[in-house]
């Protein structure tokens, strides 16, 4: 793997219940603050859900990374996790603790993946749940974009190696 400056490359998945709302805004966050920061980190995100396997984003979340984001999650298609992805990632990082505890009832035993909730590196709110904004409005949506871009700063602050002496 390529690695920028003095990182080593870690893997990250996010995971909500169907793939188009919260675990894509949390892709893309984490994505664009790993490219500003220059570190190679590896991010997907996948739902527990089946429902909505192979579409896109739903529009609302689509808009807000736009217009908040200046992202395109346009061309993201939604995938529900599996076992191979607890060997094939580093963290795997829970939205809710409805995924949370799906996720370690189907984590296969001595699998690398430490599983946590992604609000746990987001101080003042860990082992909370990132609102589903899926029967919500814009302001959720817009909401859950802040979140979840916090959150990723925090988690890159907490994976982020010390710089060398
Ligand atoms: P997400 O939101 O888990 O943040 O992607 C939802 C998307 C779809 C449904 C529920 C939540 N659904 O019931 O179809």
């Amino acid at each position: 793997m390529t690695a920028g400056n003095d990182t080593r490359s870690i893997a990250v998945l996010f995971v909500c219940l169907g793939n188009i709302c919260r675990s894509p805004l949390a892709e893309a966050a984490l994505r664009a603050i790993a490219e500003r920061e220059e570190l190679d980190i590896v991010v997907d995100s996948a739902g527990t859900g089946d429902w909505h396997i192979g579409h896109a984003p739903d529009a609302r979340a689509q808009e807000v990374a736009r217009k908040l984001g200046r992202l395109s999650i346009a061309t993201m298609q939604a995938r529900q996790v599996n076992a191979e992805d607890f060997d094939r990632f580093d963290y795997i990082l829970a939205m809710d603790t409805n995924n949370f505890d799906d996720l370690r009832a189907m984590q296969p035993p001595g699998s690398k993946a430490q599983l946590s909730m992604f609000l746990d590196y987001l101080p003042g709110h860990e082992g909370g749940s990132v609102a589903d904004p899926y029967y919500g409005d814009e302001r959720d949506f817009e909401a859950c974009w802040r979140q979840v871009s916090a959150a990723a700063e925090g988690f890159v602050k907490a994976v982020r190696p010390p710089a060398p002496a």
